[in-house]
């Protein structure tokens, strides 16, 4: 099973991937393996750098940088878990280019790429939503290049829009998680809304 996490930033996609995937653990005896985008390999690290200001990398590039990432991505850790009948969580995914690089390119050109790389269709995607006001006070001194209240607005307007269908990469099912809820409660809707997928594919 593959689930994904996405939402603005500081929608708290990191911390319910992590509670989800200890509160699974108990629950079945299948590995579990969380992973994030950008990853922890060559490509994201260029990216966390870029995103950080640390290194000098054009903006307009970083829609290719996330598409290459999220191949090395599939084919290095996705895939290969899959494989093994891991349930594999990943901390943002396809869904994240496709409502942050419409701020700087069009829709029809992000879709292009993200169709260039090799793309796994999730089970479920969760998108965390919740008002950017809130967002931003949980990420209270960061300076990611995107963290910023009009850039976050406009995010999160894409979220919507995914939400409400339009788009997807195949049959994965696309939920709403209002992320105003105490984190405990987040991940209690996510595991119900798993339990109802399975049992619907199960029938
Ligand atoms: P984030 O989850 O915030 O990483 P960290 O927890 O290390 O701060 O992700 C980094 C940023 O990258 C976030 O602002 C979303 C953005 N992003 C994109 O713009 N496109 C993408 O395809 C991905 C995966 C992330």
């Amino acid at each position: 099973m593959f689930i994904v996490l996405e939402g603005i930033d500081g929608s708290g996609t990191t911390s319910t991937s992590l509670g989800l995937a200890r509160q699974l653990a108990e629950q079945t005896e299948r590995r579990i393996i969380v992973t994030q985008e950008p990853t922890k390999g060559p490509i994201g690290s260029i990216i966390r750098q870029t995103l950080q200001g640390m290194i000098d990398v054009p903006k307009s590039e970083l829609l290719h940088l996330f598409v290459a990432d999220r191949k090395w991505h599939t084919e290095t850790i996705i895939k290969p878990n899959l494989h093994t009948d891991a349930i594999v969580i990943s901390d943002r995914y396809a869904y994240s280019t496709w409502c942050y690089q419409q701020l700087l390119h069009e829709r029809s050109f992000v879709e292009t790429l993200i169709s260039y790389g090799r793309i796994e269709v999730p089970d479920i995607v969760f998108v965390l939503d919740a008002p950017v006001e809130i967002c931003l006070k949980r990420k209270k001194g960061g300076e990611d290049l995107f963290e910023r209240h009009d850039t976050l607005t406009s995010v999160r307007r894409n979220y919507i829009s995914l939400i409400q269908g339009s788009y997807t990469l195949g049959d994965e099912r696309i939920f709403p998680i209002d992320a105003t809820l105490h984190p405990s409660d987040v991940i209690q809707t996510a595991l119900s809304l798993i339990q109802v997928a399975k049992d619907k594919s199960n029938t």
